[in-house]
């Protein structure tokens, strides 16, 4: 059943908690990317709009649990936000009790009132119950924007959700949901998946999962390496893990027996060294030779994987098929970004480096949609249910 909305809610007038997920990088002070901030714009823009005081809260980094911490203040984004909405924003240090509730009820209608980082107290992580009936006291109504932190049982997506009547998702939360939920498991067939990045310990249950619906899934990055080495094919020095090559084979088998096609590279870009590689070849094929390791899909490959993508309906990736933060190994993972850029296939892509790749490629605005979770998209890649949606009031409740 479809989730409540802040659509269905009636705002006017009235506080509303909105969990934001402004985990953003921050380096001296300053926003290196406000993606994130910019991606919840329009469900504070229409809670706004509507007439209500808007309560932001968010968590930013790791802190310990222990109060304020100057490195991980939500002060650059109270920056960032007046550059936005002017001086209706308004910053409160205090997280709960008599001065935050005090800012909360004088927060006037179309304003916004941004705490602290939730993380700075230590019934955040906790799910703890104290915190989240202090938190609360500040609003009359609940909403999720946070998709990244939707993974997370902590107490402001789930204990705090389970106190109001209408806990109700946000636009971006909403939209995350469509994608994953309605448009990959009813998919336009052929359905592709195109997995890489480092390691296949993150991706077995992704992979496990998909199997149930998937048409041809293939593999790139060097999680590709464990698959071949479980074929007898040599990867010279390349990155592998061997405590996973026995599910590697385990996966290729149940692939095999579901009848779908499991595409690994067939030739690649290697070097005799990571850090500062001297020698760069193209191998012939797919054996890497000793003392090389294998860094990208080579162009025989990209070839092969454009036209999979080409014939694709739904295409959903997630990690790039090489290094592609040095550039003599972005080719593959570029080319994935432009196929599907030109393509007029449904594209998802899976938060990450993908995501990061895609944007690095500046070709954003051609994909169907990329996830702003990182560790979120993976668990619903996974089948997994997410504590800060299921929490969230169905519709018609
Ligand atoms: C993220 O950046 O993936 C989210 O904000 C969650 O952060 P966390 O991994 O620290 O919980």
């Amino acid at each position: 059943m479809a989730r409540l909305t802040i659509r269905d809610l009636s705002l006017s007038g009235k506080r509303v908690f909105i969990r934001v997920d402004f985990n953003v990088p921050v380096k001296n002070g300053k926003i290196s990317d406000d993606g994130r901030i910019l991606a919840a714009l329009s469900t504070i823009r229409h809670a706004v709009e509507q007439g209500a005081a808007v309560i932001l809260a968010s968590h930013l980094g790791r802190p310990g649990g222990s109060g304020f911490q100057e490195e991980y203040s939500m002060m650059p984004v109270f920056h960032r936000l007046r550059e936005i909405f002017g001086d209706t924003v308004e910053y409160s240090r205090d997280l709960i009790g008599e001065t935050a509730e005090t800012a909360s009820r004088q927060l006037k209608s179309g304003h916004i009132l941004l705490l602290e980082n939730l993380r700075f107290h230590p019934g955040e992580k906790k799910d703890d119950k104290t915190f989240a009936a202090a938190l609360k006291k500040l609003a009359d109504l609940y909403v999720n924007d946070a998709f990244g932190t939707c993974h997370r049982a902590h107490a402001s997506v789930h204990a705090l959700p389970a106190l109001f009547e209408t806990p109700a998702a946000g636009f971006l939360v909403e939209k995350e949901i469509h994608y994953f939920d309605d448009i990959l498991k009813n998919p336009v067939r052929p359905y592709v998946v195109i997995l890489g990045g480092a390691k296949v310990s993150d991706k077995i249950p992704v992979i496990r999962h998909l199997m149930g619906n998937v048409d041809r899934i293939l593999i790139g990055g060097a999680m590709a390496y464990s698959f071949l080495k479980m074929k007898g094919i040599a990867v010279g020095n390349s990155r592998i893990e061997e405590d996973r090559l026995e599910l590697a084979a385990e996966l290729m088998k149940q692939a095999a027996e579901r009848n779908i096609p499991m595409e690994l590279p067939i030739d690649h870009v290697a070097a005799d060294s990571f850090g500062n590689p001297k020698d760069i070849i193209i191998t012939e094929g797919e054996e890497i030779p000793d003392g090389y390791m294998g860094l990208d899909i080579g162009p025989e490959t990209i070839v092969r994987y454009r036209e999979f993508l080409e014939q694709a309906k739904t295409v959903l990736w997630n990690g790039p098929m090489g290094v592609f933060e040095d550039e003599r190994f972005a080719v593959g993972t570029l080319s994935v970004a432009e196929t599907l850029a030109e393509s007029d296939a449904v594209s998802i892509i899976g938060g990450g480096d993908s995501a990061a790749a895609v944007r690095k490629a500046g070709l954003q605005d051609k994909i169907t949609h990329i996830s702003t979770g990182g560790g979120a998209s993976l668990s619903y890649m996974s089948g997994e249910k997410l504590p800060g949606i299921e929490i969230l009031a169905e519709k018609g409740e």
